[in-house]
C-alpha cells in the first residue's frame, strides 16, 4: 500500500496545533485561527513519499509560489498573509513557512493544460478525450492543444492517484456557479503564467491549482502555485512532440526510480529504496534551475 515509506513526526511549537502531515507540507493552526503551512523537502513520485529528502527543496518551493503569487495578483487573490516565522518556531522554517488564510477548499484539483501529455495523453489514446472533452485527431505526447483546457480532478488521499473528472462532475460537487467561476479562473491564471513562462524559455504544459473561499465568499488561490510539484515545465528549446520531454521536476527522480539502477518495482510489494547523493544533487539542480529561470533571481 504506496504512501510514506516513513511518516516523520510533526514537529511541536508551542502555540501552534498540528492539524495535518502532506505529502509535502505540514499544517497548524496558529492562536489566530491562520494556517501555518511549512513545506518540507520531502518528495513524492510513483504515489510514495520517498524515503529521501532533496536538500532546501521545500524552500524553493515557497520562493518560487510567492513570486507568482505577485505576478498573478490582479487575476486571483491569494491566501498568503505572512512570510514571518511564529514565535518559537525552529530556524530550519524560514524560507518554508507561510502564514494563510484557513480557507474552506474546494475539493477539486484545478487543473489547466496546454499540451497534451499524462494522464491526459492516456484518456486521448482510448477515446481521443481528456475529462471527457473532445479533441482534434493526431495529438501525440507533447502536442501543444488547439486551445488550453480546464481538466479537473478529485483529490485522492496521499498513495492513490487523483483521479480526472468531468466538468459536469464538478458542476454536480460545487454547484454550476463555482465550477464556472473554477473554470474561468483556472485558464485565466494559466494563460499569464504561460506567457510569462514562455518568455523565459521555459514552456508550462500544464498546472494544478487549490482554490478556496475566504469569509467573505471570495475565491481564493491556495497552497502552491506554478512550482515544478504542481506543473510541468518543458525547456522550450527541447520540446519535440511524440516523446517523453524533458522538464524541470521529478522526472529524473522517476527515470531513476524505474531504471535496473534502482532494483525496485513500482508495481511490487517493496517501499521505493533510498535515493543515491548523485540522484539527489540532479534533482535539486533541476528544482534550483526552474526557479532561476522564472523568477530570474539567483538562488541563495
Ligand atoms: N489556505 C488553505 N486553507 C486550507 N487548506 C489548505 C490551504 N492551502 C493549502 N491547503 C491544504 O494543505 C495541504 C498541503 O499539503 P500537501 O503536502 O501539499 O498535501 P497533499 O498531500 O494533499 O498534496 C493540502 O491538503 C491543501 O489542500
Ligand atoms: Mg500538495
Amino acid at each position: 500500500m504506496p504512501g510514506f515509506v516513513e511518516k516523520p513526526e510533526p514537529v511541536q511549537v508551542p502555540g501552534l496545533v498540528h492539524l495535518h502531515t502532506g505529502k509535502v507540507r505540514d499544517l497548524y493552526r496558529d492562536e489566530d485561527g491562520n494556517l501555518v503551512m511549512v513545506a518540507s523537502d520531502r518528495i513524492s513520485a510513483a504515489d510514495w513519499v520517498l524515503p529521501t529528502e532533496i536538500p532546501e527543496k521545500g524552500r524553493i518551493l515557497t520562493q518560487l509560489s510567492l513570486w507568482w503569487f505577485e505576478q498573478l495578483a490582479d487575476l486571483v487573490p491569494n491566501h498568503v498573509i505572512s512570510t514571518d516565522l511564529p514565535a518559537g518556531a525552529p530556524a530550519d522554517w524560514e524560507g518554508r513557512t507561510l502564514v494563510c488564510k484557513s480557507l474552506d477548499m474546494v475539493p477539486v484539483e484545478c487543473v489547466a493544460r496546454g499540451y497534451l501529455t499524462g494522464s491526459g495523453l492516456k484518456e486521448y489514446v482510448q477515446s481521443r478525450t481528456v475529462c471527457g472533452l473532445a479533441l482534434p485527431e493526431g495529438l501525440v505526447d507533447g502536442s501543444e492543444l488547439p486551445a488550453p483546457i480546464f481538466t479537473p480532478a478529485a483529490k485522492a488521499e496521499v498513495g492513490d492517484h487523483d483521479e480526472n473528472v468531468s466538468y459536469e462532475e464538478v458542476a454536480r460537487t460545487t454547484g454550476a456557479e463555482t465550477a464556472a467561476l473554477l473554470r474561468q479562473t483556472t485558464l485565466a491564471v494559466y494563460g499569464r503564467a504561460r506567457d510569462i513562462a514562455r518568455e523565459r524559455g521555459i514552456i508550462l504544459a500544464d498546472t494544478k491549482f487549490e482554490f478556496g473561499f475566504d469569509k467573505d465568499g471570495t475565491l481564493v488561490a491556495a497552497d502552491e502555485v506554478l512550482t515544478p510539484d504542481s506543473s510541468r515545465f518543458w525547456p522550450a528549446d527541447q520540446w519535440q512532440p511524440g516523446r517523453t520531454q524533458p522538464s524541470f521536476d521529478k522526472q529524473y527522480v522517476r527515470d531513476w526510480l524505474a531504471s535496473p539502477a534502482s532494483g525496485w518495482d513500482s508495481k511490487g510489494e517493496l517501499p521505493p529504496p533510498v535515493l543515491p547523493q548523485e540522484v539527489v544533487a540532479q534533482t535539486r539542480a533541476k528544482y534550483v534551475e526552474a526557479y532561476e529561470r522564472l523568477t530570474g533571481q539567483t538562488w541563495s
